[in-house]
């Protein structure tokens, strides 16, 4: 029992330790407070909301580096759907606690909309070689010109060495890691591997929207993706692809929005095979109005 309060006790301590700041400045001045000219700084952005998934991301940049920043901002310029937006999941004071239990010692950082668009909601523009012309830059229109606009002021203005996003949000990913080469941002995206449920569902934010039925039925998405992987081997993209529609088909909950297997630099779709080839397959799906993504590679 005294263990117990003692701990709770604890708890409130680090989570008194742990509170989020909302302005740049304040932010920087922390920062150089604790860093030594040779410290690396990490940033792990991200919208809140947070999973296992965003949680292997913020083990990995406490392990790799000595001050990790997180930041927390639902960035509405990266949401073509103002419903999407509005029923974003956010929980900054259960996000602390998760922080808190992987280390007290991150920075949190969770500004206004204000603080990082200061002269309005505005995008900026970024050619982004055709890295966004598919799949998610597809069927999501300005999806990614949001995205990079809200990390590249990240970028600049919290200045990490290393800053980490994971794969299952693989466009993204490749996608930042260009932006960042082409603007000049000297930082390194590092990629970090999906995390999965038990049952092979890719860990979203938005799986908390899912009921029970719908948690168990999005499981095919993953099921889906394997066997994609498997007839890989000895079947055409356009054969696997007429398969996974089928497949999606029978299973009334699901509505596919894409399935693609595309090249995993270029991410243009594949027509032909290549010896040396890397590839990778994609897909969006509804369920209960809900829209997944998911991608294994092959
Ligand atoms: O992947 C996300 O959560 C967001 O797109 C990101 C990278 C934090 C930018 O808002």
């Amino acid at each position: 029992m005294q263990i117990c309060r003692n701990y709770s006790k604890f708890a409130r301590f680090i989570l008194k330790l742990m509170k989020p700041i909302h302005d740049l400045e304040e932010l920087r001045e922390k920062i150089n407070r604790r860093s030594s000219e040779k410290s690396n700084l990490a940033l792990v952005p991200t919208m809140g909301a947070l999973h296992e998934g965003h949680l292997s991301l913020i083990r990995k940049a406490v392990r790799e580096n000595k001050n990790v920043v997180i930041s927390i901002f639902v960035n509405p310029t990266q949401f073509d759907n103002k419903e999407d937006l509005k029923k974003y999941p956010r929980d900054l004071a259960s996000d602390l606690k998760k922080i808190a239990a992987v280390s007290p010692a991150c920075f949190v950082f969770a500004p206004d909309v204000s603080e990082l668009y200061p002269n309005g909601l505005h995008k900026g523009k970024y050619n982004l070689k055709g890295l966004d012309s598919t799949m998610e830059g597809a069927h999501r229109k300005g999806h990614f010109q949001g995205v990079c606009t809200i990390v590249e002021a990240l970028l600049r203005s919290v200045a990490p060495d290393v800053a980490y996003f994971g794969e299952k949000d693989f466009q993204q990913l490749l996608i930042i890691r260009h932006m960042a080469a082409a603007r000049k941002i000297p930082v390194q995206i590092i990629g970090c591997p999906i995390v999965r449920e038990k049952s092979g569902l890719a860990m979203s934010s938005r799986n908390q929207r899912l009921s029970e039925t719908s948690r168990e039925k999005a499981a095919n998405i993953y099921r889906i993706l394997g066997t994609a992987k498997q007839k890989f081997g000895t079947e055409s993209a356009t054969q696997i692809a007429y398969w996974v529609q089928e497949e999606i088909k029978s299973i009334p909950e699901l509505k596919l929005e894409y399935f693609e297997i595309a090249n995993e630099m270029s991410l243009q779709p594949v027509l032909r095979k290549r010896k040396n080839g890397k590839y990778r397959a994609f897909m969006a799906v509804y369920i209960d109005g809900i829209r997944l993504i998911d991608n294994i590679a092959l």
